[in-house]
């Protein structure tokens, strides 16, 4: 097997960005090539000023300003870049389907055909091609099969290396990562991709398998960690009525080390990009191989989500008389969690859809959420017109303008700065009585019942 001298991603996305950043660092002397079809994505990343960098995520800035132009560049064209490497890793979308057999849950395969095509055609000596993307268990075999035969015989080897890093703390995951997977079936390019991520990770953390235990461990493990927070909101519901309070089960019961305490905090439905794909993605398989007992299992974990979700929703109409028709409700929050701009599945958007069909008039504040992002989320849904959608909903750059005059506060993301507010000049400016409707258990209770506030956390 020849040295790995240059590498290629295709996809330039909130995978493909940081990983590459942080491969080029760690490997100064592999030149690395991120490329994308999307033009005002790579002209994002190639743009002078870092704040303008198409993702948002802590410490990116600094990794992309010392490897950009050095080992690391941004680049459209997809062909040339595929001619040039050694190694090929794909990173684009992998969304669920929206047509066709398995739609609504299967994964649209459509844009890694493409790229598995595209590489075969441009190919002219061999290449070791890397699953970076999250995929269905036995993907492998139907990119192996594109690349033989419509290749002119070159030698493609195929890896699964899935990536685990989550937003928000994608640098820091990426520097110091759990465990690096790779699954292959030839030595040497596992060996190659071993070398890559050796530079920094500890041998021991870089595990390899066969091919259909990496691409399956991937859903498995965003299966496991998207359970464990439906368990927990279930259990918040349960709480409510209970009079337990569910941040005091969850330490007790985390603290079992068998079970540990992450990723057991209530909320008001897990979003992201990966979960709710990845669980369908799994529930499809199950399916397909007439699993059904196991598909039932896992949908359980989406269901449960759209009930907490649902929920909190219902939980503002019930507590405002019944009604919240022309009430102004801000949101503070869009995005899935704290520190990213991304919004994909985000709970805000279901949950403002909800309250939309109440005819409530929500005023949306993120720190890091564009306008046209939030209607774009909104149109999406094609629940009303993009006219409708407007009238209904505004979105500022203040978050005491969003709040002023509002009958009701709703907490969507658990953004750290929201604690910091003066939320005394808050209560004084919203109309009375005053709502809070905390789905990320942020702010403190005890804080604003004093300050005469209607306090409701999921789960208390
Ligand atoms: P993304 O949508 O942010 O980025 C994908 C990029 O690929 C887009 O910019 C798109 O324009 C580009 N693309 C699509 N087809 C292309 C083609 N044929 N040629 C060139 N570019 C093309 O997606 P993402 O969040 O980076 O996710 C990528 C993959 O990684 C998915 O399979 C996802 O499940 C997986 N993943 C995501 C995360 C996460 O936190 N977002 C974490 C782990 C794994
Ligand atoms: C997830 C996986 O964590 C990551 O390993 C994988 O590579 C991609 O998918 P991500 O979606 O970026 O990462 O964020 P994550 O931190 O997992 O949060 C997902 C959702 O669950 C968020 O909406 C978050 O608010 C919610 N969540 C998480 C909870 O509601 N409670 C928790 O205890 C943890």
């Amino acid at each position: 097997m020849k040295q790995i001298k240059k590498i290629t991603c295709i996809g330039a996305g909130y995978v493909g960005g940081p990983t590459m950043s942080v491969i080029a660092q760690k490997n100064p002397d592999i030149q690395i090539t991120v490329v994308d079809v999307n033009k005002a994505r790579i002209a994002a990343w190639n743009d002078d000023d870092l704040s303008q960098l198409p993702i948002y995520e802590k410490g990116l800035d600094a990794v992309v300003a010392e490897t950009r132009g050095r080992n690391l560049f941004f680049d459209t064209d997809v062909d040339k870049a595929i001619d040039e490497a050694d190694m090929i890793f794909i990173s684009v979308n992998t969304p669920t389907k929206t047509y066709g057999k398995g739609k609504g849950q299967a994964a649209d395969l459509k844009f890694i055909e493409l790229c598995a095509r595209q590489i075969a055609a441009v190919a002219k000596d061999d290449k070791i091609v890397v699953e970076k993307s999250t995929l269905p268990v036995r993907t492998a075999d139907a990119l192996k099969s594109i690349l033989d035969n419509t290749s002119n015989g070159i030698n493609f080897h195929i890896l699964s290396n899935p990536e685990f890093l989550a937003e928000g703390t994608a640098i820091e995951d990426l520097y110091n990562p759990d465990r690096v997977l790779i699954g292959g079936e030839n030595i040497e390019a596992i060996e190659a991709l071993v070398q890559l991520y050796a530079q920094w990770v500890p041998r021991e953390r870089i595990i390899t398998t066969n091919l259909w235990s990496s691409e399956l461990s991937k859903l498995v493990a965003n299966a496991f960690l998207a359970q464990r927070v439906s368990s927990i909101n279930a259990v918040s519901e349960l709480c409510e009525v209970t009079g337990a309070n569910v941040e005091e089960v969850a330490k007790a019961v985390g603290m079992d080390s068998r079970i540990g305490s992450k990723f057991l905090k209530a909320s008001v439905g897990f979003g992201g990009s990966c979960f709710q794909k990845d669980i369908l993605n799994l529930v499809y398989i199950a399916r397909s191989y007439k699993l059904d007992a196991v598909a039932d299992y896992w949908e359980q974990v989406i269901i449960m989500n759209d009930h907490q979700k649902t929920r909190f929703a219902e939980k503002i109409v019930q507590t405002m008389y019944n009604t919240v028709n022309g009430k102004h409700i801000a949101f503070l929050g869009w995005a899935f969690k704290k520190d990213t701009n991304d919004t994909r599945e985000s709970a805000a958007i279901y949950v403002a859809d909800h309250l939309l069909d109440e005819e409530a008039q929500i005023v949306v504040y993120d720190p890091k959420v564009s306008p046209e992002q939030v209607y774009r989320d909104l149109d999406f849904l094609g629940t009303r017109t993009p006219e409708a959608n407007r009238r209904l909903v505004k979105v500022v750059d203040d978050p005491y303008t969003a709040l002023d005059g509002a009958h009701a506060a709703a907490v969507l993301t658990e953004w750290d700065v929201f604690k910091t507010y003066d939320w005394k000049q808050i209560k004084a400016g919203m109309k009375k009585p005053a709502f809070v409707f905390d789905g990320r258990k942020l702010l403190d209770r005890s804080q604003l019942e004093t300050l005469g506030f209607k306090y409701y956390a999921i789960g208390e």
